[in-house]
């Protein structure tokens, strides 16, 4: 094991003991392999270069992204509203030796003044914030604010409809809740035996992310790789029957478990005629839509403004 640094030794340190404490603590300590992931992939296939650059991450959680843009030399103003974050981020960056280069402050990505006090940016990355903000219609709209006409922006949010996330929402392992709209799911995660506010607001498919960019001036693409073999079809039966099974268990005499099951069953019915849609004309563009709604577990667009 690598020699472990102040930061996640402090977070070490505040384990809540909990199951979802430890999958949360993970996905924290992999946020500097995420950032560095997300930057590079921006420099090879869509911004070039990034030296002497302006880049934003909104929701930057303890930093990764930004210490990723700073060690290629970018200017990088990182944005916050988490307690946690606030209190520990700077650790991360002291391990980094990114103290001097990286600036996060408190900022409400949600608050349109603000951002717009930030000034213009040539990359903007926006990793899994969008769905936990109050309105993401407004945040595509600071986002698109923020870009200056080159910019690229990296946007991505967790596919609710795949069927990996509908047997287990990535936020708090919970069976049909990314079905549910913000206050449904709220009752389930309570009816659950969940304590506090359920952190996540609305999720929507790609049609209608796509139409958030686009109303906003920008033109975007999904960059996650679609799996075309037809091994995949396996995978595809056997999470569909996992659905199916767990549906049946439900105890659908509790109020928001029977309304949970209506949508279930509503999305089952979906995948199904998908299904029997591909089977019947299996062409190319039928398959990867199929696999990027339904199995690719989240979406990931890069944007920029559109040319007229
Ligand atoms: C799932 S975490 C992702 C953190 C980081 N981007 C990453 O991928 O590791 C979502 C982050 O968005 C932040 N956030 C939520 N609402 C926000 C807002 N209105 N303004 C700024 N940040 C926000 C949360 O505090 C949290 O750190």
């Amino acid at each position: 094991m690598g020699h472990m640094g102040k930061f996640e030794s402090a977070l070490r340190e505040i384990s809540h003991g909990d199951h979802l404490w430890e999958e949360h603590l993970k996905y924290i300590l992999s946020g500097n392999e995420r950032g560095a992931e997300i930057v590079d992939k921006m420099v090879t296939h869509f911004t070039g270069p990034l030296a002497d650059k302006r880049v934003l991450d909104i929701g930057c959680g303890y930093g990764g992204v930004c210490i990723a843009a700073a060690q290629q030399g970018a200017t990088v103003r990182g944005i916050e509203v988490g307690e946690s974050e606030l209190k520990y981020f700077a650790l991360n960056l002291e391990d980094n030796n990114a103290l001097d280069t990286v600036e996060i402050t408190y900022g409400d990505a949600d608050d349109i003044d603000f951002m717009e006090s930030l000034g213009k940016f040539d990359l903007v990355v926006c990793d899994n914030v969008l769905e936990h903000v109050p309105d993401s219609h407004r945040l595509i709209y600071n986002i698109a604010q923020a870009m200056n006409e080159q910019a690229r922006c990296y946007v991505t949010v967790p596919n609710y409809q795949s069927l990996g996330q509908v047997l287990m929402e990535c936020h708090n392992r919970e069976f049909g809740l990314s079905l549910l709209n913000r206050f449904d799911a709220q009752k389930l995660y309570e009816a659950r035996g969940h304590y506090g506010t359920y952190s996540v607001g609305d999720y929507f498919d790609y049609n209608q992310y796509i139409a958030m960019f686009a109303i906003n001036g920008l033109a975007a693409v999904n960059i996650v790789p679609v799996f075309m073999e037809g091994s995949h079809m396996g995978e595809v039966m056997d999470l569909l029957a996992q659905i199916k099974a767990k549906r049946a268990a439900m105890p659908v005499e509790i109020e928001i478990e029977a309304l949970t099951a209506q949508h279930l069953d509503h999305y089952i019915d979906r995948v199904e005629r998908r299904l029997a849609e591909l089977q019947r004309a299996p062409t190319d563009w039928r398959r990867v839509e199929f696999f990027r709604d339904f199995m690719s577990q989240r979406l990931d667009f890069v944007a920029s403004h559109r040319a007229y």
